[in-house]
């Protein structure tokens, strides 16, 4: 399997779709039932062999630094008291090393990346979108773009979203070579309906070889005045070529109040401490939503 060992998140963004929380508290600092949605993309991250997190920050987003910090006091009192969550903080402080790079303008998610190049360096990395949680069986969709990667190079994830929804996203157009792969020909950033050349949206994750910072340094900001990833993928898709991967995987889009609810539910009843009691809930909650109104 390729070495690909480095991670960047891009995490500095204002999160203005769950304002006024996110006001004050980072979007990535929401639970998922009781864990912050960051922790899933970092567990994704190591699982898949990542050893070093570039996590990409701004103002008023250090509650994440400190949630995966060491916290001596908490854990001394965690273990005076014999607290069965003790194991849990201290697995959390320890789970990665972080370094975090900050991003002191929001000059968009081409730029949150190209703000990490010092600390990426000469290597191939993964950018993980920390909105979207990918869950399903093994190998994770990390595993599976490590793979590709060592195949045909840089390769994007994607899914198939219905095309009401493709103006949403960046969409792709390429030539198909393999059950679940295309060769990039274009990529087309939140198209109208009618002018998306498919319904293959960019989701999550990407892998890149470094190559991708020498073409984010030489796009420009569009009229929204962010420097977009897009443009930097459309220029390496020209020169030494990006695949898109339609990944295998449940993907809920934790950017908006209902994905993080949805996700927060449906992950709930994974949780073989949860699922019983989350499940007659629900069953109560669709007996009611069945009642006739009136
Ligand atoms: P989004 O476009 O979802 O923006 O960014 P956002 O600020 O997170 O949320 P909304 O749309 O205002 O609700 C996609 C990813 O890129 C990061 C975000 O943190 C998110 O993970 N990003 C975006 C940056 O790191 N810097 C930026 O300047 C823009």
């Amino acid at each position: 399997m390729t070495n690909v060992r480095t991670a960047v998140i891009p995490a500095a963004g204002f999160g203005t779709r769950f304002l006024p929380i996110s006001k004050a508290i980072p979007k990535e600092m929401l639970p998922i039932v009781d864990r912050p949605a960051i922790q899933y993309t970092i567990e994704q991250a190591l699982d898949a062999g990542i050893d070093r997190i570039v996590l990409v920050t701004s103002r008023g987003k250090t509650p994440m630094e400190d949630y995966f910090d060491i916290a001596p006091d908490l854990e001394a009192t965690l273990e005076r008291r014999k607290h069965a969550k003790l194991d849990e903080v201290r697995r959390i402080s320890r789970m990665a090393d972080i370094v975090t790079v900050r991003q002191k303008e929001q000059r968009g998610l081409g730029h949150a990346v190209l703000c990490a190049k010092e600390a990426v360096g000469d290597n191939p990395f993964v950018v993980f979108l920390p909105d979207d949680i990918i869950v399903g069986p093994a190998p994770s969709v990390t595993r599976q773009l490590i793979d590709v990667y060592g195949r045909r190079g840089s390769v994007i994830a994607v899914q198939e979203v219905p095309m009401e929804q493709v103006s949403s996203y960046g969409v792709v157009a390429g030539e198909q070579v393999g059950e679940r792969e295309w060769r990039l020909r274009e990529v087309v950033e939140k198209p109208p309906r009618d002018k998306a050349p498919s319904n293959l949206a960019i989701v999550s994750q990407y892998i890149f070889s470094p190559e991708i910072f020498a073409a984010l340094e030489r796009i420009t900001e569009g009229a929204i005045g962010e420097l977009q990833l897009t443009d930097a993928i459309q220029i390496l898709a020209k020169g030494s070529g990006v695949h898109a991967y339609k990944f295998n995987g449940t993907r809920y889009d934790c950017g908006t109040p209902l994905g993080l609810l949805q996700a927060s539910v449906e992950l709930a009843l994974e949780r073989p401490d949860m699922r019983d009691r989350v499940k007659a809930w629900l069953a109560g909650l669709n007996a009611k939503l069945g009642q006739p109104t009136g």
